[in-house]
């Protein structure tokens, strides 16, 4: 076997891999034509030559997913805090959410003054486990946030079952897995809302951006004003007036998505199902052959997942087969053979310097709300921390590679197993 990249043999992948965010000469196109048409936002004028192009966006992407409606807004954030302020969430209430997620989840929920509590995830998808957000339930629990990670689905048959029997709200997090499906079904329509981000790294990538989907029209109206300042869409718009009109049943903020951000989603969304085929399939090869190289073990959707989405590939380190080489070393290994392309997965929020609630003065709500946010950083998650300590994950533009440049993965992961002595002599 000829030397590790790492200690300065030749890399197993030469070049780099496809570059993301990607566009085509019809999204410049399209932002050119909201340029030219002047309605850069939703509170233009109404014209007929120009319809919104935000509008237009949510129409493509409620159908695309199978869902009744769907409001964009300014980010997955925004979409999370929207998300549980339409559902009537705030001060002191309790939302389960699991801790192996980017910050935005708990995030989301201190800003709107709720409580986040952590439940750790099934080992097997990296998912919040319903086991675990049974056990979290008290009579303070309204909601639950599933975040569909990386390239898994959480069993959202299981979780729908508990918030049913406790009456509280499912909010999906779909953040890693635009298209994705479950027994044939959307992920985003299975809870009470699904929210989406569109930020840059993201499946369906406007710069920075976020979608909310439901299959209720008081939540689809209260979500519409939430983000538009109490204004909603008005049936027949006149020419040269604004096509919202000021309602004032729920206070709103500014979470507009822009008129060149709504044109780059619509134009992408006609994208996504191709490139979603591709990465599935490029992830099913890796499945197949990564899992009989000695020291690797790939994450798989569970069965139910019908439709696989992937942000991250993740593939676990076996620790019995590393004793003595920590998972950085692993990783930092593979990153050389593969142009970089070997990451950690996330630090679980109740460890991470991302998640410091008491930073902002806004938190000190009160002595107990104060308390409840201390107990975030005392969660007991073995594991949310044990796949933190043995996981590497593989970006998404990755899986948009040809057949050939996918096996360079495979050679790299054998590579880096077949080289384990030379990672413990170091
Ligand atoms: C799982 C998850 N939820 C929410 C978000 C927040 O999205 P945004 O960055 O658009 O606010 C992200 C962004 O990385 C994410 O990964």
């Amino acid at each position: 076997m000829s030397k590790l990249a790492i200690h300065g043999g030749s890399p197993v992948k030469s070049g780099s891999w496809p570059k993301w965010p990607q566009w085509e000469k019809s999204t410049l196109a399209a932002v050119e034509k909201v340029f030219k048409s002047g309605r850069w936002a939703i509170s233009s004028n109404y014209s007929s030559k120009s319809p919104l192009r935000e509008k237009a966006f949510g129409k493509a992407f409620a159908e695309f997913l199978g869902a009744k409606y769907c409001v964009p807004v300014t980010s997955g954030s925004a979409s999370l805090e929207l998300a549980m302020e339409a559902l009537g969430i705030g001060a002191y209430d309790e939302v389960i959410l699991p801790a192996l997620t980017w910050c935005a989840d708990p995030v989301a929920v201190v800003d709107i003054n709720a409580v986040p509590v952590f439940a750790d995830c099934d080992p097997a998808t990296l998912c919040i486990s319903p086991e675990a957000v049974e056990a979290a339930i008290t009579k303070k629990t309204r909601a639950v946030i599933a975040v569909h990670l990386y390239g898994s689905m959480a069993d959202v048959d299981a979780l729908l079952d508990i918030c049913r029997r406790h009456k509280i709200h499912l909010i999906e997090d779909c953040s890693h897995v635009h298209g994705a499906k479950w027994r044939g079904k959307s992920a985003g329509i299975f809870g009470a809302i699904g929210c989406f981000s569109t930020q840059h790294t993201k499946l369906l990538a406007a710069g920075e951006g976020g979608v909310t989907v439901t299959n209720s029209l008081e939540l689809k109206s209260r979500i519409e004003q939430l983000k538009s300042n109490s204004r909603k869409y008005i049936d027949q718009p006149a020419p040269g007036k604004l096509e919202i009109e000021w309602s004032g049943e729920i206070m709103g903020g500014n979470y507009s998505l822009t008129e060149f951000q709504s044109a780059i989603l619509l134009d992408r969304l006609g994208r996504l199902e191709e490139q979603t085929l591709k990465r599935e399939d490029n992830a099913k090869f890796l499945d197949d052959e990564l899992s009989g190289i000695p020291g690797f073990e790939p994450i798989m959707p569970p069965d139910q997942v019908t439709r696989r989405a992937y942000y991250y590939y993740v593939v676990r380190c076996d620790r019995k087969y590393w004793k003595g080489v920590d998972t950085e070393t692993v990783r930092a290994a593979l990153a050389a053979e593969l142009a970089g392309a070997a990451e950690r997965i996330y630090l679980p929020l109740h460890r991470s310097p991302l998640f410091r609630p008491l930073t902002k003065k806004r938190h000190y709500l009160s002595k107990s709300y104060i308390a409840a946010l201390k107990r975030c950083a005392k969660a007991n998650l073995p594991h949310s921390d044990a796949a933190h300590a043995t996981c590497i994950s593989i970006p998404h533009p990755v899986l948009l590679s040809d057949r050939k440049e996918m096996q360079t993965v495979v050679d790299a992961f054998a590579k880096v197993s077949g080289a384990k002595g030379e990672l413990k002599a170091k």
